[in-house]
């Protein structure tokens, strides 16, 4: 085991460990955003620099602090590193760079995308983003399109993080979806708008960060924070079959994997719970499923300030959901 310290607190992890992992052992306000990378799609991370910390010392042998900020998702603690991130001012005043940077071509379109509630960018611009824009140029822009008879890819939206083609090259058979071209010419595409039709496509959907890739079955219907997540399953013979089910009253709306405080799905005996598009796209009626309970949103999200939750008298730092 080697010693890390962040944010002025110390932990003992294994050799290997990220900082962005040993962060989240601590927890809290020590873990640093995270945009792309994707605890259970082995490859993703390194690509938004949303996650950069501070290292004000290497490591015991080679205390000197590195020169440049580093990504926390794809740097290794050394035993003896000591690391800043809320508390590092050059973090702050780099991260709101690089808020400022995703959303150069980003529209500010969060009052009719049905991420909104529930957009990592959006939470991040909340966070750290700086008030305005020296961005004068024209944003580029696409036509949304259908792809695959479920999904609807907006590329206007896209920040290039990835994850959702990590989702086709990990999850499904015959790959038909990727990144083409390069630079700021790249676009997230399937080989000549083929559909992407393998069973566990959907979850794209849940990885994106932001609103480029949608649900075509729930698009429009409803904003996130007017519905009731309830944790369901059902017997199914492709995927673990637990979801959380979106409700407004007795109507399903839409059908998502179970996420934990990162956003990311939930991993039950080291297997990460990925749902198939069965169970997202065509069990929309209640009696499919078997409802377990209200889902309690830990991350942060306007979902969990609305009001399906009320204080508990007991703990003053968690809530229950009505
Ligand atoms: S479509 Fe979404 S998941 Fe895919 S690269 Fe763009 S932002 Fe990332
Ligand atoms: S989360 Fe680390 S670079 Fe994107």
């Amino acid at each position: 085991m080697i010693k890390v310290t962040i944010d002025d607190i110390e932990i003992e992890v294994e050799e290997g460990t990220t900082i962005m992992n040993a962060a989240r052992m601590i927890g809290g306000d020590v873990v640093p955003p995270a945009m792309c990378y994707y605890s259970s799609l082995p490859g993703t991370g390194g690509k938004c620099r949303t996650c950069l910390v501070e290292i004000a010392a290497g490591s015991t042998k080679d205390p000197r602090p590195m020169p440049k900020l580093m990504v926390s998702c794809s740097t290794m603690v050394q035993d003896g590193m000591i690391v800043k991130n809320r508390t590092s001012e050059k973090v702050i005043e780099n991260r709101g760079a690089v808020v400022e940077f995703l959303l150069i071509n980003h529209p500010l379109d969060c009052p009719v995308c049905d991420q909104a509630g529930e957009c990592d960018l959006q939470d991040l611009g909340f966070s750290h983003g700086k008030e305005g824009s020296r961005y004068e140029e024209e944003k580029r822009t696409f036509e949304p399109i259908d792809i695959g008879e479920n999904i609807k890819l907006h590329m206007n939206r896209c920040i290039l993080c990835y994850r959702c083609v990590h989702v086709a090259d990990q999850l499904t058979d015959k790959r038909v979806h990727g990144a083409l071209h390069r630079g700021d010419h790249t676009e997230i595409s399937t080989y000549i708008e083929k559909a992407v039709e393998n069973d566990f496509s959907g979850n794209m959907i849940d990885v994106c960060p932001v609103g480029a890739l949608t649900d075509r079955s729930a698009r429009f219907k409803s904003r996130v924070w007017f519905l009731k997540p309830m944790n369901a399953s059902c017997e199914c013979t492709k995927c673990s079959g637990k979801a959380v089910v979106w409700m407004f009253g007795k109507q399903m709306y839409r059908v998502t994997t179970r996420q934990d405080e990162y956003g990311e799905v939930e991993v039950k005996d080291g297997k990460p719970e990925w749902i198939c598009n069965e169970c997202r796209f065509e069990r929309k009626d209640l009696a499919q499923w078997t409802i377990e309970g209200p889902r309690h949103i830990s991350r942060n999200s306007v979902v969990s300030q609305g009001h399906y939750e009320k204080p508990n008298p007991l703990k003053n730092n968690t809530k229950n959901i009505e």
